[in-house]
């Protein structure tokens, strides 16, 4: 497979990024042909931020796993789809060609038909990271049905709040799961949650760990039971379902400031496009690479970045079921040498972490595969950029700091390797079609914070000084979401009303004399914890749960290894004659709430919050105390009991 869009070099990628500001429509279009398409398009877009209403090549009609398996058999249906290593070591690896995979997407497509499945059914997918996932993911493609995969590490509340909210009918998931030397008994987990759905008539078990589950019958089956029966009907060829491009694909839940995770909903075409032009474009996948990402695919780096945009360029693929350091901090240098990959995609909490575990792990490691080097989900900080680039790159590769969110589905800021220039923890520039903003708090664009103003490409920061602001994007790329499921108004209300006429991202922003943008963080109430996005206001529920917990307050804190910790100030008014049980009697109800991502790092027992007079938490100077700082804490004549603030910083964990 060639890429006639994948941009080779700087000059190349500025005319590129021109033309798809001067005429998005013909760009997107012309890239857009060079899929399989059932029906063509009779417009390329159509779209206000005011509804908000984004729609990208009405009238055409595609299945998206044709795209990702059907059209390479011809030309690589012996290629590896998919390597996959498991979290033992000493387990055999497997490696899925693209004529094996298609045949198992479309056996257990039939599967699911089989179990009354059809077009538009939600489907929930709570799974390992086995090559099963992936199918899974591509069967409910395949037959139209929207997929709502649940990472493994959240709690049976959690699952059973997501299937209500998309009333799922059918649940795929597996006895167990491997993750370093634990086991997690994900069907238990599902079970606990299904007490809660009266929707789910059927659960889909593959055989994985062999712990003991329950079986419920009528509604529980096994998943090589149901292969074996599409085997008997003689494996009839599943055909893709014709799906309209702005139909569903799929929903992801994820965090905001406030309430319950939204289900963020992602449509077929758009996805499809833009997701493939960002892998080959940023990656500069090159056919036959190896390419592994680290992610699971219960995140939105999974979908995008493990599934849909490798397969539909034609990759390979690899995913590991385990983590970076088991059985040692070694792991993930073990699969690059055993696999030869080329290119790694990885998370600044990962490098971190294996950071810290010394260059023992590293050496005797041939790396010497590697061509490119890339990291998402959080800021990286300079130190862990030039340790990634000096031991694991050697010096030679170039570290694509891919800046994106669940809600934008793919990379929409972030150098491409060796063709634009990376630059320590800067995502650097906009993807063609990409219109970033920055604005100020009244949502006024900050001169020089615009990418695609007046012909002025890059470099609006000349003066010299970077500029800071909120980053916005101001026109609609193929992967915007469309909407948040089963409620249209919090989409808008959550990124379209901050800044009117303007998605909001949530992150502020600095941009540099080159043009370069660098995100800082959330300016929002919404934690980032080892790449995962935790709101505090969930965290906050979760904890007021816990019966001897009057009221409680969570805010981030900078955090060596994970980014960001977990801060709660929590007023307990229970028996506290032993804190550690308190502490852990709270931190199990978190992980019972919500799942043991969320656990608090540090609780701290206080006798009051500062609140203003109108009884809301100041968490400014909660987050000042949290991150150690103690004398400017600003303004706190407005509080309505200074006195709190002195036993709070007295108590200071
Ligand atoms: C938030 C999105 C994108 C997939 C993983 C996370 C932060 C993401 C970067 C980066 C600085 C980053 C932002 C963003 N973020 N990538 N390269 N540099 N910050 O997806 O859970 O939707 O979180 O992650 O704060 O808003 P997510």
């Amino acid at each position: 497979m060639s890429y006639p869009y994948q941009i080779r070099s700087m000059e190349q990628y500025l005319s590129e990024y021109k033309r798809s500001v001067e005429d998005p429509e013909g760009f997107w279009g012309g890239i857009a042909s060079h899929f399989s398409w059932h029906r063509k398009w009779d417009k390329v877009l159509d779209w206000n931020f005011t509804d908000p209403r984004v729609k990208w090549f009405s009238g055409a009609q595609l299945n998206i796993t044709e795209n990702c398996l059907d059209r390479h058999l011809a030309e690589r249906g012996d290629q590896p789809a998919i390597i996959w290593e498991p979290n033992d070591p000493e387990e055999h690896f497997r490696i899925l060609s693209y004529k094996e995979l298609h045949f198992k997407v479309c056996q257990f497509a039939q599967a699911l038909k089989n179990n009354g499945a059809k077009k538009g059914d939600r489907i929930c997918i709570y799974m390992p990271m086995v090559p099963e996932l992936a199918i899974a993911v591509l069967a409910c493609a395949r037959i139209g049905a929207i997929h709502s995969v649940v990472f493994g590490g959240f709690s049976a509340q959690s699952i059973a709040d997501r299937i209500q909210d998309a009333q799922c009918n059918l649940v795929i998931t597996s006895d167990g799961a491997h993750r370093g030397n634990k086991q997690i008994p994900l069907k238990s987990v599902i079970d606990d949650a299904l007490v809660q759905c009266p929707s789910v008539k059927k659960v889909i078990v593959l055989t994985r760990t062999r712990v003991p589950v329950s079986m419920i019958k009528g509604r529980d089956t096994w998943w090589e039971d149901e292969i074996r029966k599409v085997e008997t009907q003689g494996n009839p060829a599943c055909p893709a379902e014709t799906m309209d491009a702005e139909d569903m694909l799929f929903i992801l839940y994820t965090s905001g400031s406030t309430g319950k995770p939204k289900g963020v909903v992602h449509t077929c075409g758009g996805y499809m496009v833009y997701t493939n032009y960002s892998f080959v474009n940023v990656f500069q996948y090159q056919p036959g690479d190896v390419y592994f990402c680290t992610a699971d695919i219960g995140w939105i780096t999974g979908h995008s970045y493990i599934v849909y945009g490798p397969l539909s360029a034609g990759a390979t693929s690899l995913m590991f079921e385990g983590i970076p350091t088991y059985p040692d901090a070694g792991r993930f240098w073990d699969i690059v040498d055993k696999f030869k990959v080329n290119i790694l995609y990885t998370a600044p909490t990962a490098i971190r972490s294996l950071m810290g575990f010394g260059l023992d792990f590293v050496k005797n490691k041939d790396l010497s595969s590697l061509k490119v080097l890339g990291t998402v989900g959080e800021p990286i900080n300079e130190e862990a950029w030039h340790w990634y680039h000096e031991n694991i790159g050697k010096g030679r590769c170039p570290i694509v700091d891919t800046w994106w969110q669940t809600e934008t589905a793919g990379i929409l800021i972030s150098n491409m390797a060796g063709i634009t220039p990376h630059k320590p923890a800067h995502a650097t520039l906009p993807l063609p079609g990409v219109q970033p903003l920055l604005v100020d708090e009244k949502g006024t664009a900050i001169p020089g914070g615009d990418a695609a103003k007046d012909g002025v490409w890059f470099g609006a920061g000349k003066t010299g000084e970077p500029i800071s602001g909120n980053l916005c994007i101001k026109f609609p790329w193929p992967a915007i979401l469309r909407t948040t499921y089963g409620d249209h108004e919090r989409c808008r209300q959550t990124y379209f009303a901050t800044y009117p006429g303007l998605y909001f991202t949530g992150d502020g922003a600095l941009r540099d004399a080159e043009g370069n943008y660098r995100i800082t963080g959330r300016v929002d109430d919404v934690l980032n914890v080892s790449g995962h996005r935790i709101g505090t206001a969930e965290v906050e529920n979760a904890i007021n749960m816990h019966t001897g917990v009057v009221e409680s307050a969570v805010v981030g804190y900078p955090h060596d290894i994970k980014g960001q910790g977990i801060y709660a100030f929590v007023i307990f008014n229970g028996d506290k004659s032993d804190e550690t049980r308190v502490r852990q009697a709270i931190i199990q109800t978190v992980a019972r709430i919500i799942g043991p991502i969320a656990k608090p790092d540090k609780i701290q027992l206080v006798g009051g919050l500062p609140k203003t007079r109108s009884g809301k938490i100041m968490r400014r100077i909660l987050r000042k105390i949290a991150e150690g700082e103690t004398h400017n804490l600003g303004d706190t004549t407005t509080l309505l009991d200074p006195a709190v603030v002195e036993e709070i910083k007295t108590g200071r964990l």
